[in-house]
């Protein structure tokens, strides 16, 4: 997720039992470029099993040649983004818009998939209601060699909003000859365990649900694994998770940093209570960590 999957939070997910976690979608232009601010976004945390590295942009040479850098800094599996529907990327060819072009679509996973990497891609329904070609998409990817296909049975007009097609999801799963992972709409375990009853899908992508919830990977695991039923946190379990994730992007990124990106997802942990939003407007004004750590300090219970 972009703005979010940075290797901090990505080993935070994987420790609550995410079986891998994806970076945030890299510019392919940029690699090429060698942007350095892009290829720290390469960087594996100590233990990362798989490091799965999501590209996005719109020519497949340059796919391909981005693809191959990110191989030579040691991922291990490369995700093509045909799905998103940010203007600034759309406009430019990448994302939901390289999904509309099937044919690029492609030869994008074509060039990609020369680097010697599992590849697969992430994709949409389509462009909008009138325009739903993930049936011929799938079948140009997997033609070219995609092992897996990450599907939010979403429009690109639709954005994030209405609901997502499950009943897509389920003829997708069906049919498809690799591996197919849901997304769309997993904001508890219960909904996750539903997704794989009603579509069959091989596997699940939580997006949102994850945001200041780390946890819903491990009641996740409970509830597909014992069938624990999910336990919803504490304020008190929220606002440690906050804590714990704070210091250990002050610690890899280094305070400033951290005292700056991390205000969104601060803000995403501080929800659900009746006290919540003040905590969360004073969190929004700090500037630096050490005031950060006092407010949530002065709710934790040691
Ligand atoms: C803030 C935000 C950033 C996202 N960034 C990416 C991204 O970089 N790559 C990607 O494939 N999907 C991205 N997505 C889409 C999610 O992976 C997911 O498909 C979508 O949010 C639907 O799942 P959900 O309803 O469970 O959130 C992003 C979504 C959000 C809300």
């Amino acid at each position: 997720m972009s703005g979010y999957t940075d290797c901090v939070t990505r080993h935070i997910f994987c420790n609550n039992g995410a079986f891998l976690a994806y970076t945030e979608m890299i510019s392919s232009e940029a690699l090429v470029r060698n942007s350095s601010r892009t290829l720290s976004m390469l960087k594996r945390f100590d233990g990362e099993k798989i490091l799965a590295v999501q590209l996005y942009g719109s020519k497949p040479e340059i796919l391909g040649r981005a693809a191959l850098i990110a191989a030579e800094n040691g991922a291990d599996l490369i995700d093509l983004n045909a799905g998103c529907p940010v203007r600034k990327v759309t406009q430019k060819g990448g994302g939901a818009a390289l999904g509309r072009d099937v044919r690029k679509l492609g030869l994008a996973i074509r060039a990609m998939v020369k680097a010697g990497l599992p590849v697969t891609v992430k994709i949409r329904s389509g462009w909008d209601e009138t325009e739903q070609n993930w049936r011929e998409a799938v079948q140009a990817v997997v033609q070219e060699g995609a092992s897996a296909i990450g599907f939010h049975p979403r429009t690109c007009r639709q954005g994030y909003g209405g609901k997502a097609d499950w009943k897509a999801l389920g003829e997708l799963s069906a049919a498809a000859p690799v591996p197919v992972i849901g997304s769309g709409d997993l904001d508890s375990p219960s909904a996750v365990l539903k997704m794989l009853k009603k579509t069959s899908c091989s596997g699940v992508m939580i997006a949102r649900g994850a945001i200041g919830y780390p946890e819903i990977f491990s009641r996740t695991c409970s509830l597909l694994n014992e069938g624990t039923p999910e336990i919803p946190p504490t304020p008190e379990d929220r606002l440690r998770s906050a804590k714990n994730h704070l210091l250990m992007a002050a610690e890899t990124f280094g305070e400033n940093s951290a005292a700056r990106n991390m205000k969104k997802l601060l803000a995403a942990y501080v929800r659900g209570w009746p006290s919540a939003s003040k905590l969360r407007n004073d969190l929004m004004k700090t500037t630096n960590l050490s005031a950060q750590l006092t407010l949530l300090d002065g709710f934790i219970q040691d």
